[in-house]
């Protein structure tokens, strides 16, 4: 069962987005026929379909929102939380599983206190199980944003964490130091 969490509030850009959206729902139609289409649309433009974007869908169409949420949870294709900044994509393709990918993911989850398909209060990460991502002879694999970790360890999630927050503070640390200088 997907977790569809929604607990995260929408940005400032997410909202105008969604904003953007009404225009194009009006040129499609209500024809309930075009629900996918729609709910496509919207996660190409915002990467999710937030619980905002799933009542509006429902307004649109007249129709409920569970009957939106039922339809969205039967495909593969949706996601119901915005990506991580870094995701985490844990490998559980068959030579990963075997060697413990499941522990991996785990580990991952305890460590960031979400489950898989959630993200992070901060938007920091999000993490979510993948079939192989053709490195086999690596496994156990999980990719941290566009880095793709071999021969992973319970032990080193904990290191990837902190890199990766080390690292995002550098970035923000850089930013705002460009900004003042400005
Ligand atoms: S099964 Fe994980 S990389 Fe192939």
């Amino acid at each position: 069962m997907k977790d569809l969490g929604m607990n995260l509030a929408l940005s400032a850009e997410e909202k105008s987005l969604l904003e953007l959206i009404t225009p194009e729902l009006v040129k499609i139609g209500k024809d309930r026929s075009k629900l996918i289409p729609i709910l496509q649309l919207i996660q190409e433009k915002l990467a999710y379909l937030p619980g905002e974007a799933i009542h509006m869908v429902a307004d649109h169409l007249s129709i409920s929102p569970s009957e939106v949420y039922g339809v969205a949870t039967f495909y593969n294709q949706f996601r119901f939380n915005p990506p991580g900044r870094n995701p985490v994509k844990v490998c559980l393709g068959t030579a990963c599983h075997v060697k413990g990918g499941d522990i991996i993911l785990e580990n991952f989850e305890r460590k960031l206190d979400i489950k898989e398909g959630q993200t992070t209060p901060d938007r920091e990460f999000s993490i979510e199980r993948v079939a192989c991502v053709g490195c086999c002879a690596l496994a156990p694999v999980t990719v941290v944003g566009q880095t793709v970790h071999g021969h992973m360890q319970p032990s080193k999630v904990e290191g990837l964490v902190l890199r990766a927050r080390i690292e995002r503070e550098k970035q923000q640390r850089e930013k705002q130091k460009n900004e003042s200088s400005e």
